[in-house]
Order: structure tokens, then C-alpha cells, then sequence
């Protein structure tokens, strides 16, 4: 049993002092307390002085694991240069810079906007589809998330509605809050995702009333599913041909998966798209970038998007330094990450034969979906109702306590910091853990 005495100690205060817990929903980790001390490459160091080599990544933001030298370097040159403190309040050229080199990888993005976390990026995003089309309703998907606020955040899709598909309360949702509006749920339909036949049976009854339809491009929050072949193809018809806003949210898989995003991948434009946590590899940034026409509704202030650490320096200099760190050596952060991670999931799925325990595992580059459950593929999280989570709970635990870490849920970051070692020590831990399952 490792030690863990110090993190004891801090937990007394948390208990007392911070209600919950850490303030980050899904951070929390194991069965036992555990407080980190700091961070280097793949690897974690609790205040007892326990290692970890880290697949959580910060949920995703850090995509060059921790105290990444380009990175902190632009952070101290933006140190020296500027006083801190100027927040959005000032404009730089820094952050014309930053547009520039956005706008170039992004597809969809022929403008841009920079604030601070996704959540409010997607709010953006929401109210600038509703002024762009003059329409109410937007779409949203199950197994999505969007950020924790009242108009995007859990609720079950209604498989019998009697007339617009809402989503409804459920005791069942893990997202389930109290203290939420009555009547943010008539904001938006909640749909089954990957499943063309619900959306155009929806569109077909409600299309004009509906100003965007929102989704992740991969479903990174509902287990990595991909999208169906010529899902994300059709559902772009249709929002044209309903005079929709299609947005991607790429809060996720924005720059992870590739220097032009889940929609440079595919080949799928949407309209309007948010970003978040790679982007600032670890230092809080968002953005909405998108079609002109709709992000021009932004000047003169016909809508309003305000903050005020928006754009601020120090952020605006983590996202230049990212960029700069994945344009390098033509591609080959991410080609680095593709072979890491590949042995990674090879490597983890040998395990789980040796022990002869059903598993799935699927994801995009960056981010991946290891479960306890017998299928080679899932597309929504429908697919993963038979998952044996109580299996995957127990794994997390025994793998925390062999020192590696990963999202609740099954869900594995990989950064660029990851080694070939990191992965073969990951995967002896990952031995042990199962032969203990
Ligand atoms: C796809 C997606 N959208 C939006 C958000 C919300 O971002 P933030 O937590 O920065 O508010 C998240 C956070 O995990 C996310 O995964």
C-alpha cells in the first residue's frame, strides 16, 4: 500500500473548506485522497512523493504534458514583456498574430474570437447562431457535453416525446443539478447521436424553428465514438438546407486530433466551431471561430460577447506557443503522438486477452476509450449501455494505485510528452491492476 500521508492531511482541510472537493466536476480521482505536488512529461508527483504517469492531461488540456519548456518559455518572455495584469482590456498584437495562424488551420474559421473557458465559448456560439437564423431551438446530442451551464448541461433524451423532443430530469443522469432554471430545457432538442433518421425525422417537423445544431464531431465524452460514414457529411446538408447553424464542438478534439481540428480531418465544415483546452495546452483559453457573416454579428456589437480577461496576454501567448510547438517539423507532434498511442492501445487490449477480459477500445489521435464491455466498436452510448462500469471503477482504482491515472470513465489522454517507456511501464501497471481485477 503506498503512502499517502500528506494527502491525508490536506483532505482534513478540503473536507472543511471546500465543498465538494476540487472545483473541477470530473477531476476527482480515486477511492483514496491524493493531492499533486507537480508535473513533468507524462508524469504526476503527489505530495507523499508518489509518481504517476498521467493519462488525464488535465481533462485534455494539457497536450504537451507538464512544464513543456517552449511552452513555459513563451509564458516568461509574455511575463517580461507586458505586465500580467493587462487583461483583454488591452488590445496586442499578439493576439492579431494569434487570429492569423488560427484562421489558417481552422477550416470553418474565416473569423475568430478569444474568451476564457468552453463553456462560455459554446454559450457564444449559441447566441450568436440564434441572431444569425432569428430562431429559438437548437439541437444537442446524448453523451455530449458542453460545458456545465443550465442550457447544455445532462438531461435524457425523451425516446416518446408527444410533440418537440426535449430533454427531461432523470434520476439516472450522472449530470443530473439542482438549482437549475425550469426552463432551460425548452431551449434545445436532445436527440440519439449518429442516427440520421432521428434528426432528419426532427428537422422535418421543426427545422425552421431550430437556429443550430451542436455536437462534438467525435464523440469524446461518450466514448470516443467516430462518427457513422457520411454522418457528419448529411447532417451538413441538412442544416444548409434548413438554413441552420451547424457548430462543432471541438473543445476537445480541437488541435488534438490535428492541426486543423475534427472538421479538417473529416472534411466537414461546419458554420461556427468552439475550441478550448489544447489550444492553450494548459492555460485557460477558448475560442469561437466561424464563418464571417455569422462572427461579424459581433461588431457594433449587434451581439455581445464580453469578458474580461478575454484575450488577455499570458493566454494568447500559451495559444502561440501551442500552435507554434504543432506547426513544427511539419507535423511531427502529432505524428509522435499517433505512435505512442498506438502502442498504448495495442498494448492494452494484449493485456486484457491475456486475462480474458472483454474490452473495448476505440478513439481518435489524442484521446482514446478503454472499456470493459464485448464489442469492437461503439457509435453513440447506447452502444455502451452493457459496459461493466463497476469493472472499470475498480480497474481506475487499482491503477491509480499502481500509478497511472486516467479519466473516470475510461477515457485516456495522450500527450506529446508520452515515451515509448511511459507506455511500457503504463502497460506492466496496467498487468498488474487487471491480475488483480
Ligand atoms: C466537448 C466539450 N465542450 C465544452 C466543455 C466545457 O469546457 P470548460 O470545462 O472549459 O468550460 C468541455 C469540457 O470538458 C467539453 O469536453
Amino acid at each position: 500500500m503506498i503512502s499517502n500521508s500528506a494527502s491525508l492531511e490536506l483532505q482534513k482541510q478540503v473536507n472543511q473548506l471546500m465543498p465538494g472537493g476540487h472545483s473541477n466536476l470530473r477531476i476527482p480521482l480515486i477511492a483514496r485522497p491524493c493531492f499533486i505536488s507537480h508535473g513533468k512529461g507524462a508524469h504526476l508527483w503527489d505530495v507523499d512523493g508518489n509518481e504517476y504517469i498521467d493519462f488525464m492531461c488535465a481533462a485534455g488540456a494539457a497536450i504537451f504534458g507538464y512544464s513543456n519548456q517552449e511552452h513555459i518559455q513563451a509564458l516568461k518572455d509574455q511575463l517580461d514583456t507586458l505586465p500580467c495584469l493587462i487583461s483583454g482590456a488591452a488590445q496586442t498584437p499578439m493576439e492579431v498574430e494569434l487570429a492569423g495562424k488560427f484562421i489558417q488551420h481552422v477550416p470553418c474559421a474565416e473569423k475568430v474570437r478569444f474568451c476564457l473557458s468552453g463553456s462560455e465559448a459554446v454559450q457564444l456560439a449559441i447566441r450568436l447562431a440564434r441572431a444569425y437564423t432569428k430562431r429559438r431551438h437548437f439541437i444537442r446530442f446524448e453523451g455530449h457535453y458542453h460545458g456545465w451551464l443550465d442550457n447544455v448541461l445532462g438531461g435524457v433524451v425523451d425516446d416518446d416525446p408527444r410533440g418537440r423532443p426535449l430533454a427531461v430530469d432523470s434520476e439516472d443522469d450522472p449530470l443530473l443539478t439542482e438549482g437549475r432554471d425550469p426552463a432551460a430545457f425548452e431551449q434545445s432538442f436532445k436527440l440519439p447521436w449518429n442516427d440520421i433518421g432521428v434528426l432528419e425525422n426532427v428537422l422535418g417537423r421543426y427545422g425552421e424553428e431550430v437556429a443550430m445544431v451542436l455536437m462534438e464531431p467525435i464523440l469524446c465524452n461518450g466514448g470516443c465514438c467516430s462518427p457513422r460514414p457520411g454522418y457528419l457529411e448529411r447532417v451538413r446538408e441538412l442544416c444548409t438546407e434548413f438554413g441552420i447553424v451547424l457548430c462543432f464542438d471541438e473543445i476537445i478534439t480541437g488541435f488534438r486530433v490535428g492541426l486543423s481540428c475534427a472538421q479538417g480531418e473529416f472534411g466537414v465544415t461546419p458554420d461556427i466551431a468552439t475550441f478550448g483546452k489544447a489550444l492553450g495546452g494548459g492555460i485557460p483559453v477558448s475560442a469561437v471561430a466561424g464563418r464571417a457573416e455569422i462572427m461579424d454579428l459581433l461588431l457594433e456589437r449587434r451581439v455581445i460577447g464580453a469578458g474580461t480577461f478575454n484575450g488577455y496576454p499570458l493566454g494568447v501567448a500559451a495559444c502561440l506557443a501551442s500552435l507554434n510547438i504543432l506547426e513544427k517539423d511539419n507535423g511531427a507532434y502529432h505524428k509522435k503522438v499517433d505512435k505512442v498511442q498506438g502502442l498504448l492501445m495495442d498494448g492494452l487490449k494484449e493485456v486484457s486477452l491475456r486475462y480474458g477480459v472483454p474490452t473495448l477500445i476505440q478513439g481518435p489521435r489524442g484521446v482514446f476509450f478503454f472499456q470493459f464491455i464485448d464489442k469492437d466498436v461503439a457509435y453513440s452510448v447506447r452502444d455502451l449501455k452493457d459496459a461493466d462500469v463497476e469493472r472499470q471503477n475498480r480497474f481506475r482504482t487499482l491503477m491509480a494505485e499502481e500509478g497511472v491515472f486516467f479519466m473516470w470513465g475510461g477515457r485516456w489522454y495522450t500527450s506529446g510528452a508520452l515515451t515509448e517507456t511511459d507506455v511500457e511501464k503504463a502497460l506492466e501497471r496496467a498487468d498488474r491492476a487487471m491480475s488483480r481485477l
